[in-house]
């Protein structure tokens, strides 16, 4: 059987690697430097910086979340999984990792945005052998739309989720999050918490080559929609502020709890995430029913069907 044929119902285009420009011929963080512009003037680096490169590089550790949930999954089911799914994929690292995992690991990635998905194509995919990226397709649709099947892992990182505003549009989507899965399918989020999550901040992490900036810049505590920033500066005193903003609503675990099995699953089995200095992904242990509150906490959702 085509696994592609596992999407049932994709809108829009398709992307591949083929006829995107290899990796070389895209700037990256120091890409091309010194480098100068038409009059020959030096350009700073946040002018040839890769805002991409950057966000993976600051945000992602899609490696590691790509061996957390294969080992649950595994504990969970006494088999690897097969087929993924990823929503809000981005440039898709998540689904460049999964394939490398093994020949049967196919990944589907799902994003809004043509550029991204195009920047994830030309860099992540083609790095692979033409062989892995056979079993990766990117397709570009809107996440709350998606019906596919037998999916073995769905994952939706970065509280990308949290763009849905309202109990009946999250409910929805993890609704139809849970009829996308196999039998033994499992649905993989992530939320952040605590006081802090409740403040107005700027917090910063020196990361190689550049400072990366995390400022939650408005919070309506009637609706708890939030307008956040990443912003990015560099050690030549250029910046490249708002690179990547995020309006969003802020989910409680008991709300997140209470819809997804409103929508069919279980209670989440939820993991801490143990913060590193350099933003690497540790997962910690199971929560329980009671912890301390913590005031910056984040963690790992994952979904079985009930
Ligand atoms: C916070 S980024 C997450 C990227 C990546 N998954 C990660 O873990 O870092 C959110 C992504 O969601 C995409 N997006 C926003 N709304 C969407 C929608 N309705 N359907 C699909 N993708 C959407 C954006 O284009 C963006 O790439």
């Amino acid at each position: 059987m085509n696994w592609v044929s596992k999407i049932k119902h994709a809108v829009n285009d398709k992307i591949s690697a083929a006829g995107i420009p290899p990796k070389t011929d895209w700037p990256q963080l120091y890409g091309g430097w010194p480098a100068t512009d038409e009059n020959g003037r030096d350009r700073t680096i946040a002018e040839i910086a890769d805002r991409q490169w950057l966000y993976e590089n600051s945000v992602q550790d899609s490696a590691a979340e790509v061996k957390f949930v294969r080992e649950r999954f595994h504990a969970l089911r006494g088999y690897w999984p097969t087929l993924l799914r990823e929503d809000f994929c981005g440039t898709a690292t998540v689904c460049a990792e999964w394939v490398k995992t093994g020949p049967e690991s196919r990944a589907l990635g799902f994003d809004l945005d043509a550029e991204t998905l195009e920047w994830g194509a030309g860099n992540n995919l083609q790095l692979l052998s033409e062989e892995a990226q056979q079993r990766i397709m990117l397709v570009k649709a809107d996440c709350s739309e998606l019906e596919t099947s037998d999916i073995d892992v769905l994952m939706a990182l970065n509280f990308s989720y949290w763009l849905f505003m309202d109990r009946q549009k999250l409910g929805n989507y993890f609704k139809a999050c849970c009829q996308s899965l196999s039998k033994d399918g499992i649905l993989v989020l992530d939320a952040f918490g605590g006081s802090e999550a409740h403040e107005l901040l700027t917090e910063d992490r020196e990361c190689e080559g550049f400072i990366y900036q995390w400022e939650q810049a408005s919070l309506n505590p009637v609706t708890m929609e939030m307008q956040c920033y990443l912003h990015f500066n560099f050690p030549d005193g250029s910046a490249m502020p708002k690179a990547f903003s995020y309006y969003w609503r802020v989910w409680s675990l008991p709300e997140l709890s209470e819809l997804l099995t409103e929508a069919g699953f279980a209670k989440p089995k939820i993991y801490w995430h143990e913060p590193q200095d350099d933003g690497a992904v540790k997962v910690g242990r199971e929560a329980r029913d009671f912890n301390d509150p913590d005031p910056g906490w984040i963690c790992y959702l994952v979904c079985e069907a009930e």
